[in-house]
């Protein structure tokens, strides 16, 4: 943890940011124990990159167009740990990390999916649970590992498709729910008590 105790955030994302500035919300209002070390978005001009300038955030980015994986991953590995960063949130970051990067900060990076996992993994979950019929979904904050949308679920909501949804008014029902159990997750994270068992995160 840096020098001046608070734990330190780290938010990935590639686009709109909704889920980035949710989490800011919580923590300039002192909802949340930690401050924003760091945004990054490796899409340069990504509006939730603008959002966290116009909120006088540190932040940054770095083109990831054409970069090898594993060499681009380190430079964002150091910006992190320029910034003194202890946790990771993803929030709508738009690529797969490496096992490098996963290891920097073991079991210390977060990620919102808008599917309730398994079901669902990938892009365009909300049309994937459309497509299949689904009658319930929602959405899952997990820790991150090396597999794609696989690590162990910290928590989740359930959402009900409705009969008249489409990918849009789905998706919006479901970003509600995320906004809120993203910081309700980190806040857990946060306060340290849970252990594991296997995958199982459990409250102690
Ligand atoms: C969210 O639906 C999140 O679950 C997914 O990407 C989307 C990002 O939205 N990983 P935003 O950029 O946070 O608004």
């Amino acid at each position: 943890m840096s020098a001046s105790s608070k734990t330190r955030l780290g938010i990935l994302l590639s686009g709109r940011g909704s889920n980035f500035e949710a989490i800011a919300r919580n923590v300039l209002a002192g909802r949340l124990a930690c401050e924003i070390g760091f945004v990054f978005s490796n899409k340069p001009n990504a509006p939730g990159l603008l959002r966290a300038q116009e909120l006088g955030l540190p932040c940054g980015s770095i083109d990831s167009a054409g970069v090898e994986r594993a060499a681009f991953d380190m430079q964002v590995v150091d910006l992190l740990r320029a910034h003194k960063v202890d946790w990771v949130c993803l929030a709508g970051y738009m690529r797969f990390l490496s096992g490098q990067f996963v290891r920097q900060f073991e079991s210390r990076i977060l990620n919102i999916h808008p599917s309730l996992l398994p079901a669902f993994p990938g892009l365009d979950a909300q049309y994937q649970a459309l497509a299949h019929g689904a009658k319930i979904t929602g959405c899952t904050v997990h820790l991150v590992d090396d597999n794609l949308d696989s690590g162990p679920i910290l928590l989740q909501s359930a959402v009900p498709v409705l009969d008249a949804d489409t990918v849009e008014t789905l998706s919006a029902r479901i970003l509600i729910e995320e906004h809120r159990i993203y910081s309700e997750a980190i806040a857990w994270m946060l306060r340290g008590n849970y252990r594991f068992e296997g995958r199982r995160v459990i409250k102690t």
